[in-house]
């Protein structure tokens, strides 16, 4: 996949973590290992990865990899927003809090009465503020985790996050999702030709997505060359 030598490649990936108060957060069950390995996948075609990663239990070091270690949704977005502008193509795999805490409290909340209420408020979407922005050379790609009225939701996210393809996981596949070391997925391209995949090992599944990014450059380097020259 010669396309992706020196691509310059921005992967979000692993949970983010929203705090409440200095010892206790609101996050979720997500490994990173879906993100890493497609980091893994693209830094063997020798493409340059920017990888903004929440708290994983992964290392990962090559050359030409930059790894940005973030918590919290908001600085995900700051560590995204400094690279994107120069990135090629950027996969958003991370599975980020879509709400955080209002307050954070400064010390630790003590136990006080049955009830306790946290009001939470919206997390930038940061897939969704590059899709407003994304030039016609970039390409982005999402992730949908669903639980329900899978292909239909996923489709919705393709085009609400100005997606150039999207992968579906269902909660619904066995040994998919979290942290099983495999996964089932879907992938959807904007044109909503939809390609299912069997259960594979992530290494495998990062290979099948990156064959996949490949191939829309491919199409998109044969029609510019296809625009006549009518200058003459
Ligand atoms: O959470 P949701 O299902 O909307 O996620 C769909 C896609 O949007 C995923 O690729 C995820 O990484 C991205 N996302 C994001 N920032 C958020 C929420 C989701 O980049 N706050």
């Amino acid at each position: 996949m010669s396309v992706l030598k020196n691509k310059r490649i921005l992967i979000t990936a692993g949970p983010t973590r929203e705090a409440i108060d200095p010892v206790r957060y609101i996050s979720n069950h997500s490994s990173g290992k879906m993100g890493y390995a497609i980091a893994e996948a693209f830094l063997k075609q020798g493409a340059k990865v920017v990888l903004v990663s929440g708290p994983v239990n992964i290392q990962l070091q090559h050359p030409n990899l930059k790894l940005i270690p973030v918590t919290s949704a908001f600085e995900m977005y700051v560590a995204c927003n400094f690279h994107f502008m120069e990135t090629d193509i950027a996969i958003f795999a991370a599975a980020v809090a879509d709400y955080k805490p209002e307050i954070v409290a400064e010390k630790k909340i003590k136990k006080a009465g049955d009830e306790i209420l946290i009001k939470l408020v919206k997390n930038p979407d940061i897939a969704f503020e590059f899709g407003k922005i994304k030039r016609d050379n970039q390409l982005s790609i999402g992730f949908a985790l669903e639980t329900n009225d899978e292909l239909i939701n996923a489709e919705s996210k393709l085009r609400c996050k100005n997606f150039d393809m999207i992968v579906l996981n269902s909660m619904n596949d066995a040994y998919a999702t979290f942290e099983y070391d495999t996964n089932k997925v879907t992938i959807i391209q904007k044109d909503l030709v939809s390609k299912e995949f069997p259960v594979k090992n992530k290494t495998e599944v990062a290979v099948d997505i990156i064959k996949e990014i490949a191939s829309i450059i491919m199409q998109r380097q044969f029609y510019s060359s296809q625009v006549i020259d009518t200058s003459f």
